[in-house]
């Protein structure tokens, strides 16, 4: 039986979902895998950490989580005093960096990554922020430590885009993609084509744990842009930040411009495109009426999907419904098998 270490940097709805379904398919990995998984370390920012190189007790880690308490009761450790000293401090064999996203640098996460790669880590990211502004560098750098850099959930949670490309699209030139990528916008979207109201729909989504308590990185386009980012840097292999995405959130939409669209058989959606021009990419996200005939018509409350066009396929979709932490969950523990 093979012993995997983990460390979790960040232990928020993502980290939680994480630890549940470590705990569902322990006895799959052992069995199928013979894999034994322990988590040796968790930190956060304001939640404390815990270190234990026998293995901390999922169950308790969960418990104290739930409870909004410091995780330092559960280390048999002392807790260094930042996150970088933490993942120095930890013996793991795979890093997982779920700690939240910046739009606008990718830091502290590119830090994180860089030390945990350096420390001799596997890492294994959620977080959108470090693959458009840092991808290149820390893809170097994985290469040159022979360590598994992966980041399936960064776009559409668990569905497997990224490792499709990987795997089974060799030699294929992705030209162009559109598709809807943030759930939270669709979701207010259907609430607003019922004649809920844009403010009523924003906060049955914050309800539901669907929106941030500041929902501006969803409604603003930001998360969306973002997307369009990590899809062109990775899959086009040409690096566009969430600044240079065009962009229109969905803040300016009308409940009259949606009801009308809806009553002539059209429906507003948040649209994420990406197109070749030249040596560069142009990337769009804007809100855009469709109709019954366009397969972006039928994606509906937080469900997203993506059309690829390529030089040798026709026009390919992956559609994903209703996905949540859980299924980020799941990327990333498809990660963590692909990264052995
Ligand atoms: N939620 C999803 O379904 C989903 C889907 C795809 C990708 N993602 C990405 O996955 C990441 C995690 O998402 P989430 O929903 O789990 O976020 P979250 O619930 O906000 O949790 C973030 C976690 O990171 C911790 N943290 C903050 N600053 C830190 C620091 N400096 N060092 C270590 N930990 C730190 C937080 O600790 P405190 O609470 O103590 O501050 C918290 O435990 C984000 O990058 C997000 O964009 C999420």
């Amino acid at each position: 039986m093979r012993e995997i270490r983990l460390l979790l940097v960040g232990f928020g709805n993502v980290g939680d979902a994480f630890l549940q379904l470590l705990q569902r398919k322990q006895k799959t990995l052992r069995k199928d895998y013979a894999l034994k998984v322990l988590v040796t370390g968790v930190c956060t920012g304001t939640h404390g950490g815990a270190l234990d190189p026998g293995g901390l007790d999922l169950e308790q880690l969960l418990q104290t989580k739930r409870n909004q308490s410091q995780l330092n009761g559960l280390s048999v450790e002392v807790i260094p005093q930042d996150t970088l000293s933490f993942i120095n401090a930890c013996e793991a064999d795979i890093m997982l960096e779920i700690s939240p996203v910046s739009y606008s640098d990718g830091q502290p996460a590119i830090r994180f990554i860089h030390e945990g790669l350096s420390k001799g880590m596997h890492v294994i990211t959620a977080n959108k922020g470090p693959i458009v502004h840092a991808y290149h560098e820390l893809r170097a750098l994985a290469r040159e430590v022979q360590r598994a850099f992966l980041f399936e959930s960064t776009v559409m949670d668990g569905a497997p885009i990224l490792s499709m490309w990987r795997e089974t699209l060799p030699a294929a030139h992705l030209t162009s993609f559109r598709g809807i990528l943030n759930s939270t916008t669709n979701f207010i979207l259907n609430e607003m084509e019922s004649s809920v109201s844009f403010d009523a729909a924003v906060q049955k989504a914050q309800e539901r744990g669907i929106a941030e308590t500041d929902p501006t990185g969803d409604l603003e386009g930001w998360d969306a842009a973002i997307k369009v980012g990590v899809l062109s840097t990775v899959l086009m292999g040409t690096p566009l930040l969430p600044n240079e995405v065009e962009r229109k959130g969905i803040m300016g939409l009308s409940q009259t411009q949606i009801t009308d669209a809806l009553a002539s058989g059209k429906r507003w959606k948040l649209i994420c495109m990406a197109e070749r021009e030249g040596a560069k990419v142009r990337g769009v996200v804007k809100p855009i009426q469709v109709t019954s005939s366009d397969p972006l018509f039928h994606v509906s409350g937080t469900s997203s999907a993506v059309t690829f066009h390529t030089d040798v396929l026709g026009p390919l979709t992956v559609l994903e419904e209703n996905p949540g932490p859980d299924t980020t969950a799941y990327g990333m523990l498809a990660d963590l098998l692909n990264s052995l």
